[in-house]
């Protein structure tokens, strides 16, 4: 049996008949856009995280434009944010006016540290973005001593938290995005901003509706872009098996260890006080690409992940560092990093398979 990158499909089973009749609830409504499903859901998404407020918008990336401009970036403002990411993290600084600074991250953790993001802090510098890379969370408190404004991206990270505390409750704001494969996934496309603060979060519902507070007057030129009723009852499901999916996903990162996965690639890192989602299981290799056309001949799904680092993308260039050697290790992540299958009910067998196509791959 082939074993997927991903299953978005079998963790949904349990859930199809609730799933119809919560649609079905919101076509008799006939309420489709800012209606009583994504205010239910935003006091739902709120408390789970132990924040004040969440704000429903169209998917993670018009979260972080919207969370951006909510946060007081202006034009020609500059944003750090890690070249080893999704695209998304960056464009969206493009689109709210600012200037992506690139820096670099962790070899360990994959992510930025207060280090990296000092290293390329100008007098210009508005905001940092901390992104929860493949689901560990970035270090947003220690980030937000450095005295800037911290938006943490935690698009992959719903589920995980750092010293006790929840994946986006970590910064000044947060985003999320609802992507289907994401851990808490819909059935299209959703995001959300999530913020302990009012007025920042007040903005950022004037933002998502067009700039008004009150859709008569328009205060600023904002966004069309909400989370609609029918992804939010879906994800009003869906929420309350974020918990217990993340666990699945942990035993599965567990199997992999004791497995010894070790012995064929370098296994992802959990720092002390982290608790990982594992929306991804990014191991690394000096010969990745040679590994993930050995597992795809064995029917294991593998793929790299930022291959080209944003800094090196065409439309990046007017930001990218002048030096070329700038970002040495995410030059390195982006050249050995390789995921493998990971999912809530990716079992211990399945993980055995993993493995031992790692081990007659690797000889
Ligand atoms: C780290 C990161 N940021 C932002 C996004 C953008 O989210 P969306 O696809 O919902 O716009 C994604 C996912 O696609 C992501 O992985």
């Amino acid at each position: 049996m082939p074993i997927g990158l991903f299953d978005t499909t079998t963790p949904m089973l349990a859930l199809q008949d609730e799933i119809r009749d919560r649609v079905a609830a919101v076509l008799e409504r006939g309420v489709y856009i800012l209606g009583p499903e994504l205010e239910a859901f935003e006091r739902e998404f709120a408390e789970y995280l132990g924040v004040r407020h969440t704000i429903g918008v169209g998917n993670g990336t018009d979260a972080i434009t919207i969370g951006l401009r909510a946060l007081g970036v202006r034009p020609g403002d500059e944003v750090v944010v890690p070249s080893f990411t999704f695209y998304a993290s960056a464009e969206a600084i493009v689109n709210a006016g600012g200037r992506p600074v690139f820096c670099d991250v962790d070899p360990d953790t994959r992510n930025v540290t207060p280090d990296t993001v000092q290293a390329v802090l100008t007098p210009r510098t508005k905001a940092v973005i901390s992104v929860d890379l493949f689901g560990l969370p970035a270090p947003s408190p220690a980030l937000r001593e450095l005295g800037l404004p911290v938006l943490e991206d935690a698009a992959q990270a719903a589920g995980a938290s750092l010293d006790g505390r929840r994946a986006g409750s970590l910064a000044d704001l947060a985003t999320f995005s609802f992507y289907p494969s994401k851990n808490l996934g819909c059935f299209g496309d959703g995001g959300a901003i999530v913020t302990d603060d009012d007025r920042i979060a007040e903005l950022a519902r004037a933002l998502r509706f067009h700039g008004s507070r009150d859709k008569q007057t328009f205060e600023y030129v904002g966004y069309n872009s909400r989370l609609d009723e029918i992804q939010a009852a879906i994800l009003r499901v869906m929420l309350p098996e974020l918990d217990g999916w993340c666990d699945g996903r942990r035993a599965a990162a567990r199997a992999y260890s004791e497995t010894g996965i070790d012995r064929y690639v370098m296994p992802p890192f959990e720092p002390v006080g982290a608790e990982a989602a594992w929306h991804l299981y990014v191991a690394t290799h000096p010969r990745a690409d040679e590994l993930i056309a050995g597992l795809r001949d064995h029917g294991v799904g593998a793929r790299a992940y930022y291959r080209t680092p944003l800094h090196r993308q065409a439309a990046m260039a007017p930001f990218a560092p002048v030096a070329s050697d700038a970002l040495p290790v995410t030059e390195e992540l982006a050249r050995t990093n390789l995921a493998l299958p990971m999912g809530p009910t990716l079992d211990d067998e399945c993980v055995r398979e993993v493995v031992a196509a790692l081990a007659a791959i690797s000889g």
